[in-house]
């Protein structure tokens, strides 16, 4: 078999993880979420959920995948040196397959935004321009122009294409995201926002911890691109013995660091509006934040640089979705790059497709389906690492970890005892919201 594509450099494998988790989940679901789930209490659950199993769990995942040194199929195979292991690795394909279609056709909205938002021409109404870009023809025209964007980085492989991708647009959206809440702090009428959203409300996270909880533990584990096999996968790529202990803290920290930050730009952006987050739906969001944007000075400008920093961040957790089954036909298939992109991207293109032109199936996808699969495929990698391999885990832990060497064990009783009832829980919250 031809030598397998690898990253540079640790920073560059850093890097594509943080672009990886921050996407739409930390710009657009995350401030939705927290703006809906009573603000500051949110924030509070959800960083207590990332700390002690996002970061966990996420360990786990890039143990699988550096030991593995293979796509999921490949990996979980030899790792349990079993059929299911395959069937596992196949799931995590499908699952991936699935996330990107629905993400891709947000993408594609963030897209048209971004170009439209030079010329404010949604401004006048911003509740119809939202209907034209979500739904039929149109909606399929920019997911697939999205979809084009992606594959091209795609094509060129983990590091001509993804490595140097990611190095350019992660700073860039930070520096953009920067610029807005700095922004957005000398605008007037900010302050009940930064108030709801950065006070810490006693009262409310007592009363409501149950059912902020299912949601926090949704978001964290969405957000950090956990039981998709996409970590794995990238994970797989890292050839030098780095300490993934250490990686994963970066990581994590950039991460939430990123989506704070979006929550800065949004949250008090609506609030000075008068404008209720929270309501009506993921939707909801892009309507309001128009409608600000619309009636501020400067609007245009402004609308541009935030739905470019959505969709820079958007493009660099796409290319991980689609690295996944990509590589998988790479790896398992010895299919050649550019016919496994190619191949993939055709199938995005009808799937996605089919979601932008049926809502009712969107929202059932971006919603529940994704939750349940992450879910269990993160459930099953946890059961993988904390039952079937231990010793082999954590000496893969310990594998250029350096000071973060003894953690291994108490990384590994997680794993085995909290991070899978934790799981099981928001399972549980999933399945229950599909019940009702
Ligand atoms: N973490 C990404 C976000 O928050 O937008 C979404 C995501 C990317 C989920 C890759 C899963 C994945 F495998």
């Amino acid at each position: 078999m031809a030598t397998r594509d690898s990253w540079v450099s640790n920073i560059g494998f850093v890097l594509a993880a943080i672009g990886s988790a921050a996407g739409l989940g930390n710009i657009w679901r995350f401030p939705w979420l927290t703006a809906g789930n009573g603000g500051s209490a949110f924030l509070v659950v959800y960083l207590l959920i990332v700390v002690g199993v996002g970061v966990p769990g996420l360990l786990a995942e890039f143990v699988l995948g550096r030991r593995g040194r293979q796509t999921p199929i490949g990996a979980l195979r030899s790792l349990t040196a079993s059929r299911w292991g395959s069937a596992l690795g196949a799931f995590n394909v499908v699952t991936a397959l699935v996330i990107f279609s629905f993400y891709s056709v947000v993408g594609g909205w963030i897209l048209r935004y971004m170009l439209v938002s030079p010329s404010g021409s949604y401004f006048g109404q911003p509740q119809a321009y939202f209907g034209t870009v979500s739904h039929g023809l149109q909606a399929v025209a920019f997911h697939l122009l999205f979809l084009g964007i992606v594959a091209a980085i795609v094509f060129f492989g983990v590091s001509r294409g993804i490595e140097r991708a990611s190095k350019v647009m992660l700073p860039a959206v930070v520096v953009l995201l920067v610029g807005l809440a700095v922004w957005t702090a000398t605008q007037p009428g900010t302050d009940a926002g930064y108030a709801f959203y950065l006070g810490f409300d006693a009262d409310y996270l007592a009363a409501n911890f149950a059912s902020v909880l299912g949601p926090a533990a949704g978001q964290a584990l969405f957000t950090l691109s956990l039981g998709t096999g996409a970590m794995l996968t990238y994970a797989s790529y890292l050839e030098e013995d780095v300490s993934l202990p250490r990686d994963t803290l970066v990581i994590a920290v950039s991460n939430t660091f990123i989506g704070v930050l979006a929550g800065l730009v949004v949250i008090p952006l609506l609030f000075s509006q008068g404008i209720e987050p929270g309501q009506g739906g993921p939707g909801a969001l892009f309507v309001a934040l128009a409608t600000a944007f619309a009636s501020l000075p400067g609007g245009a400008v402004v609308a541009t640089a935030f739905f470019g920093a959505v969709l820079l961040a958007a493009v660099t957790s796409g290319i991980n979705l689609l690295e996944t089954p990509v590589g998988t036909l790479v790896d398992h298939f010895e299919m050649p790059r550019d016919r496994a992109t190619l191949l993939t991207t055709l199938l995005v293109a009808v799937t996605g497709s089919g979601l932008a032109l049926a809502g009712s199936i969107f929202q059932f996808v971006s919603g529940t389906l994704a939750d349940l699969l992450l879910t269990v495929g993160l459930f099953a990698f946890l059961a993988i690492v904390g039952w079937l391999l231990r010793e082999d885990a954590v000496a893969e832990f310990r594998v250029g970890a350096g000071r973060f060497a003894p953690l291994a064990e108490p990384w590994l009783w997680l794993v085995s005892w909290v991070l899978p009832v934790v799981v099981l829980f928001s399972l549980t919250n999933t399945l229950t919201s599909l019940a009702g």
